[in-house]
């Protein structure tokens, strides 16, 4: 299949656009290289028999009419988003621009595209959203994929938005959408200003490592390969119209999760150890939300899809590309905001 990739030079994007180039798929990788892209994410490919890579802003409704009719993919996975929270409270802006007004700009030339193509049924729209659309949780329950949406920060609230918008594009319009809502990411390539790899970095350089509030917020952490897995697996097996899903069937408390890495560490870095001493719990994020935790049925039971990371194997995979790979993360930590506290409100 030709796959269009939005934000493919972003965390999960790049290990989509890697694995779908592995599975033999072409790929054009359409991405406005924010502050959240690094094209070294992808450099592996640029030689890739069918890997091209498309310097493009979602809004720009020409730019995307230009490479639909250049490239005429079969799907599109759509991942482009403002992403990080904590930039959501300081600059709400930016995240309902990209989130909401690039998701609809992407729908009606998709749309467009789909239309001046004889309206295939074959063709796929796939919009990948998060849990936390969905809220919070108690301490007890999951979410399904009828669990009602309630979301809590500007971040979930502009992927709330554009998940109702793929929606209504496909109820109306006819438009062959899929989609899914997967819980919290992490592994290689995880940019460095979201927690496994703050946590990481910190503790590398002896520095505390920031935990909000008490460390008490459950998240259900997914490897983000087997969230690419998945991915394609929607992609290629998803029934039209339906929303999947994907968890790691991995909860954790944050505190619980800092103290894993930190043990990792330890053993791989004894010189710095106890690493644990270095954790400093700071103000919590406003609106931050106690639990997320996912009800993989669906996937499990109509893909046949399960994670085969289980968090611990991931977090030593994790640590140890860190400890490989300085050269990918060292320009990265003078990027604008990074290692200072954002979202304060
Ligand atoms: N990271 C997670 O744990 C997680 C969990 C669930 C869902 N998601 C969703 O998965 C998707 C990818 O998340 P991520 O963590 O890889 O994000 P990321 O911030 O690492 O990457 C986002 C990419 O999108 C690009 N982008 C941003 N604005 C753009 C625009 N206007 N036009 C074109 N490209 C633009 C960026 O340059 C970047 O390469 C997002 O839609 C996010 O909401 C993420």
């Amino acid at each position: 299949m030709k796959l269009l990739i939005t934000g493919g030079a972003g965390f999960i994007g790049s290990a989509v656009v890697r694995l779908a180039v592995r599975q033999g798929h072409e790929v054009v990788n359409l991405d406005a290289l924010t502050y959240a892209a690094y094209l070294e994410n992808v450099a592996p490919l640029s030689n890739a028999p069918g890997y091209v890579f498309e310097e493009a802003d979602i809004r720009d409704r020409a730019a995307l009419d230009r490479i639909f009719e250049a490239h005429r993919p079969d799907a599109v996975m759509h991942l482009a988003a403002e992403s990080h929270v904590d930039r959501s409270i300081d600059g709400p802006s930016a995240f309902i621009d990209t989130n909401v007004t690039g998701t609809y700009t992407m729908l009606e030339a998709a749309r467009s595209y789909w239309a001046g193509q004889g309206r295939p049924d074959m063709f796929r729209f796939h919009h990948i959203s998060t849990d936390e659309v969905f809220g919070t949780l108690g301490e007890t329950g999951l979410f399904t994929e009828d669990t009602p949406y309630a979301p809590n920060s500007p971040y979930s609230a502009s992927k709330a938005a554009s998940d109702h918008l793929v929606r209504a594009w496909g109820e109306t319009y006819g438009l062959p959408v899929v989609m899914s809502n997967c819980s919290n990411n992490y592994g290689p390539y995880h940019f460095p200003e979201k927690l496994i790899p703050v946590v990481i970095l910190n503790a590398l350089h002896g520095q505390p490592i920031p935990v909000y509030g008490q460390g008490l917020n459950v998240r259900d952490w997914l490897y983000v390969e087997d969230h690419a897995d998945a991915l394609l697996t929607v992609l290629s097996k998803g029934a039209l119209g339906r929303s999947y899903n994907i968890g790691g069937e991995n909860e954790a408390t944050n505190i619980d999760l800092v103290k894993t890495i930190c043990a990792i560490l330890d053993a791989k870095k004894p010189g710095g150890a106890p690493h644990e001493r270095l954790i400093t719990f700071v103000a919590d994020r406003p609106g931050h939300d106690l639990r997320y935790a996912i009800d993989p049925t669906r996937i499990r039971d109509e893909l046949g899809w399960r994670p085969s990371v289980t968090l611990e194997e991931g977090l030593e995979r994790t640590v140890q590309w860190y400890l490989d790979n300085e050269a990918w993360w060292r320009p990265l930590l003078t990027r604008a905001g990074v290692g200072e506290r954002l979202g304060t409100g």
